[in-house]
């Protein structure tokens, strides 16, 4: 399967939505890439159910959500209705990650968990074969722009062993940082799907951007 480009409407400019999902629908990426954030379980406040529910008619392209935000279960059918296709929480926010799980599948949506810097992955042993995706963080949350943590690609590939030794089909996705200098390596160890943020919207020809990056290994 070729890998997935995910732009993060999180860097765009929020004063022309409609244009930057316009451009993620004429581009080739499935994906959009859209991070709801709380401000207490990250230091910032994004958006929700408004924005997503306004910009869901512009677009047939797979809403992949990311929850930064504690207590999860109580929004689940919430996004659901406003769009999502894809919802990942959190594993540090949820204290019955399984639960939470069921309960985005049971609402007909794809569940994803992803994992803080610091979070080790063989914490997802017993989930992985629940999940059809895990999200590995490569900042710590709650900021578009930041530079990528390296200690992600030993992470990537301890994942990718991982999905192995279970025979899980689980997507591996990278969120942070992630832009040419590093997505060819990203790709090599074994991610099936990369955020883009900054490297997307701050180019100075973000379509060009997620066309390059798609045709990556092409
Ligand atoms: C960070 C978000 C990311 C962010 C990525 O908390 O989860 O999805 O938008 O932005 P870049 O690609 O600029 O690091
Ligand atoms: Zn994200």
């Amino acid at each position: 399967m070729p890998h997935i480009i995910a732009p993060s409407l999180l860097s765009a400019d929020f004063a022309r939505l409609a244009q930057a999902v316009e451009m993620v629908d004429a581009s080739p990426a499935p994906w959009l890439h859209l991070d709801v954030m709380d401000g207490v379980f990250v230091p910032n406040i994004s958006f929700g159910f408004p924005v997503i529910k306004a910009i869901r008619p512009l677009t047939r392209k797979v809403f992949d959500v990311h929850l930064m935000i504690v207590q999860p279960d109580a929004y689940i059918t919430a996004f659901r209705d406003a769009g999502a296709d894809r919802l990942t929480v959190h594993l540090e926010a949820c204290t019955h990650l399984h639960r939470t799980v069921q309960a985005i599948k049971a609402a007909g949506m794809k569940a994803g968990v992803a994992l803080n810097p610091h979070t080790p992955v063989h914490l997802l042993t017993d989930i992985l074969g629940d999940l059809d995706q895990v999200i590995l963080m490569s900042v710590n949350p709650g900021f578009g722009g930041q530079r990528f943590i390296p200690g992600t690609m030993r992470k990537l590939t301890a994942l990718h062993d991982l999905r192995d030794a279970h025979q899980a089909p689980v997507m591996i996705e990278v969120d942070g940082g992630v832009a040419m200098d590093n997505a060819a390596d990203l790709l090599a160890r074994g991610a099936d799907a990369l955020v883009a943020g900054n490297s997307v919207f701050g180019a100075a020809d973000p379509a060009e951007a997620i066309r390059a990056m798609s045709a990556i290994g092409a």
